[in-house]
């Protein structure tokens, strides 16, 4: 049982100087790799590791075919900014053939987790010789996955799996205690800019939770270009996240005078604290008018748009 640490009772200096100190003493003279994805978590534990163990961390960010617009070459020159390098893997051609032809969520999940565990990171931590991965698993990451309600991709030792038996390393988890609210305040402390601790969360299998049905290059394309005009159109409305998904179904519509059998994309947008619990942002007629006329002429295919109403429970903030 994982004892939380809320946001109101952390003390973010303190809390920075007993996990660097953890870090260091469980990493010894040794080298630990980690993998940086950009969102508000790994960045928080990059900054955490490399104050820890300096040149001896090397920081990875995987390249998995799944992510948006630009955002490898965007994080990894935020970060060298910050004077961290990191190195981009690509790893895009694993990760699709390992999603070919799958559909059903749990499943997809898991072949995200074994592909990132074993082959990326296994290759990895063989080639650079490390025996640690550093990862920003936070609590409600375990929650989830133990109360059976999603498998979250990053949740292994809580789950039954022992890495270094499965994968051939230790795993390091600094902000297990910690909800998204007590991480943004880490990630503040531990010098990170607004635009990363304040940023938008977004998961670990990233665009391919939001494909509903098979992942392919062209599906993830397509939810791509969706989630750019959704993440644009909805910047001002101040909400904790917003989505665009791409649906399994295609639904009867008309272009041209002809009838398009074409795609459906749903729109998300949560107001939360912590993503345990989520409401739907009463966002104005304007704006779900302007999303459905862009996406429906900018995004080749898409004939229907819909804005789910549903809170969380009984939805859960993601599709997959
Ligand atoms: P759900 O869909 O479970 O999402 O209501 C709650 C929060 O967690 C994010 N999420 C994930 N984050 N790995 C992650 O790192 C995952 O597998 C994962 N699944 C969901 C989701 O974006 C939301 O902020």
């Amino acid at each position: 049982m994982i004892k939380e640490l809320r946001a109101e009772d952390l003390n973010p200096q303190e809390f920075i100087e007993q996990k660097a100190r953890e870090i260091s003493d469980t990493v010894g003279s040794g080298l630990a790799i980690n993998a940086l994805s950009g969102g508000v978590d790994s960045s928080a534990v990059t900054m955490l590791g490399h104050r820890a163990l300096g040149a001896r961390l090397r920081t990875y960010f995987i390249d998995n075919g799944l992510m948006r617009q630009n955002e490898p070459q965007q994080v990894a020159s935020l970060f060298g900014g910050l004077g961290v390098k990191v190195e981009i893997i690509d790893a895009k051609g694993q990760f699709f053939q390992a999603l070919k032809g799958m559909t059903d969520p749990e499943v997809k999940r898991e072949a995200i987790t074994q592909t990132f565990y074993k082959d990326v990171f296994g290759k990895l931590v063989r080639e650079s010789g490390a025996k640690y991965l550093l990862q920003g698993t936070i609590l409600t990451d375990v929650d989830e996955t133990l109360a059976g309600i999603k498998r979250q991709h990053n949740v292994l030792e809580q789950f039954g799996v022992d890495p270094q038996e499965a994968f051939g390393y230790r795993i390091i988890e600094p902000l297990i205690q910690l909800r998204k609210d007590g991480v943004r305040k880490v990630a503040n402390a531990v010098g990170l800019p607004e635009s990363m601790y304040n940023r938008m969360p977004f998961l670990g299998p990233a665009l391919a939770g939001r494909v509903i049905g098979e992942v392919t290059p062209e599906r993830i394309e397509i939810t791509r270009t969706a989630t750019a005009i959704t993440e644009k159109e909805l910047t001002s409305s101040g909400a904790f996240q917003y989505m665009a998904i791409l649906h399994q179904d295609r639904v009867t519509g008309i272009r041209d005078g002809k009838r398009d059998y074409g795609l459906q994309i749903e729109i998300r947008c949560w107001e939360s604290a912590d993503a345990r619990t989520a409401t739907p942002t009463r966002l104005p007629y304007e704006v779900l008018d302007r999303l459905s006329k862009r996406i429906t002429t900018e995004v080749p295919g898409v004939v229907s748009v819909t804005y789910n109403i549903t809170p969380k429970p009984p939805s859960t903030m993601e599709a997959v």
